[in-house]
């Protein structure tokens, strides 16, 4: 079966990128992304390319040169639905708050809508792929809703039929584009030979055939998770040891250096940093708890667990050091936040590890001065739940208490004025080149600069009299 025509129901960070680059590379394919935000299908269709819902290297260009050619967005989701024989399932997957499995598994409610929508909507012969990362056996619930459909079409003497595919996205943000276009693999999990082919054929549009493994359904759906969990478990590993090298006079980067030059080990995924962050890692793992849990493989839940565990300690312990280094008392201090996303060359805060830690030091009387080249003052005060001053410096409070209050950095020179101490958070490139030298003459002594993400040489401080620390860095 030779696919024409794909809609995708979910705009997010996923669902937009993987569609800009399957219409860029398959030009004879009709692709439409669907969302029920209509705010969000809105900022996808804006004239403003810098106004697109999502941040991502290279996205404008491909959405500038696709949309309206052979890709569209829109909201019309039954109509999309209803041209496509192909739907991809890009829905989010948060953690359940209440209920059954509340705190570790995935709350479903989104993909069985989408699957009843699909179900309602579609006609002749559909293939649904769940892109969206989902729990082992996703696939029934999916497959179970859309059989219903097929009984009752048939009633009325009309053929709905369909197939379910598992194809999890590896992309990371910041990189996704690349990502896409040229992946390490794509993985293709289901039990139909027809279908997986005609998924394939539209990848072997640009990914090299041997790139493409198909899986039964169930082992693409655990891949995906395990590939998330792995990643995780590297970085709480690295954390773990970055505490132990500040205890003991060793240095992470050089302990990270050695270890990752054995082909066994590899060098990616070994920088010690302020947590994990993103949408994916915390919910992946949290899921493979709850799995575990849910057969009785108690060891390997914990195990699992440790992993988030470890993750939330070590953004603990950043703020904790904050405090201590600052005489035991952040009450009135200034500290300067470099870097809300997270990670680099995204606006996404999904579990940034910044949430906690500026929650953390505003809960001990901080002052924060906030800068992120992509996150917007909005989503910061919704990530804080806090709403901002106006104002960047003591000298312009009055009589205003500046205690736990914060504000955005619009211009970064200015907020470094009068400041205690300085915090990077996310390594965007622009604070690799700050000058340091007039940094410190505008700030409050003693003052301080932790950076979590190893992006400062210490080199730099030697003429400066700003006091530094870098994550794992004993010596
Ligand atoms: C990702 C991945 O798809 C998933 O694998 C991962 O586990 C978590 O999130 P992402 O694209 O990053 O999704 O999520 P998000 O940016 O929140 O986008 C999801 C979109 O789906 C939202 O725009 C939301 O409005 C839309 N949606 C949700 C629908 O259109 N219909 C629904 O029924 C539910
Ligand atoms: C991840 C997976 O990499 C991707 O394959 C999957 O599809 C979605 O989840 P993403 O969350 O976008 O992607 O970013 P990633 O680059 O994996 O980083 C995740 C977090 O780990 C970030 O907070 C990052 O700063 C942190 N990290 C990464 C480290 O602290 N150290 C490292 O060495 C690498």
């Amino acid at each position: 079966m030779q696919v024409k025509n794909i809609c995708c129901i979910g705009a997010g960070y996923v669902g937009g990128p993987t569609m800009a680059v399957i219409a860029n590379k398959c030009p004879h394919i009709e692709v439409n992304v669907v969302d029920v935000n209509r705010e969000r299908i809105e900022k996808w269709n804006s004239d403003n390319l810098n106004e697109l819902p999502v941040f991502e290297p290279g996205l404008s260009n491909l959405v500038k040169k696709c949309r309206g050619v052979n890709l569209n967005f829109s909201y019309s989701v039954g109509e999309k639905i209803s041209n496509a024989d192909m739907i991809f399932i890009s829905v989010n997957t948060p953690t359940k708050k209440k209920g059954i499995g509340a705190g570790k598994a995935s709350d479903l409610k989104w993909v069985e809508a989408c699957a009843r929508e699909v179900a309602t909507y579609s006609k002749g012969h559909t293939i649904v792929v769940e892109k969206s990362t989902l729990p082992v056996r996703t696939a029934e619930v999916i497959k179970s809703i859309l059989s219903e459909a097929t009984i009752s079409d048939l009633k009325n003497n009309a053929t709905k039929t369909f197939d379910v595919l598992s194809n999890p996205e590896f992309l990371a943000e910041g990189t996704a584009i690349n990502d896409l276009i040229n992946p390490d693999r794509v993985l293709i999990g289901g039990d139909n030979g027809i279908a997986i082919d005609s998924l394939s054929e539209i990848y072997k549009n640009w990914v090299p055939n041997h790139k493409i493994i198909t899986t039964n359904l169930w082992s693409s759906e655990l891949a995906k998770l395990t590939a998330n969990a792995f990643l995780a478990q590297r970085i709480s590993s690295i954390n773990s040891v970055s505490a132990i090298c500040e205890a003991t006079g060793a240095d992470i980067r050089e302990v990270s250096k050695a270890i990752g030059l054995d082909s066994r080990i590899g060098p990616k995924f070994l920088n010690a940093g302020p947590g994990f962050g993103g949408s994916c890692f915390k919910k992946d793992i949290l899921n493979l708890v709850y799995l575990s849990d849910f057969f009785g493989l108690k060891e390997v839940s914990s195990f699992w667990e440790s992993v988030v565990s470890l993750n939330n300690w070590q953004q603990h312990r950043i703020s904790k050091l904050i405090v201590k280094k600052l005489f035991g008392t952040l009450t009135n201090k200034k500290i300067v936040v470099l870097g809300f996303a997270f990670k680099a060359n995204t606006n996404d805060t999904r579990e940034s590890p910044a949430i906690n830690i500026c929650k953390e030091l505003l809960e001990e009387g901080a002052f924060l001065v906030i800068h992120d080249p992509k996150v917007s003052i909005k989503q910061i005060n919704i990530d804080l739940n806090l709403k901002p001053l106006e104002i960047s410096n003591r000298l312009e409070s009055n009589t205003q208490t500046l205690e736990g209050k914060w504000s955005k950095a619009f211009d970064l020179e200015k907020s470094f004025i009068d400041a205690d101490a300085v915090l990077i958070l996310t390594e965007w490139d622009n604070y690799k080149h700050l000058d340091w030298k007039k940094i410190s003459k505008l700030m409050r002594k003693p003052s301080w600069l932790f950076d979590t993400r190893s992006m400062i040489d210490p080199e730099e401080f030697s003429n400066t009299k700003i006091n530094f620390w870098r994550v794992g860095d004993g010596t």
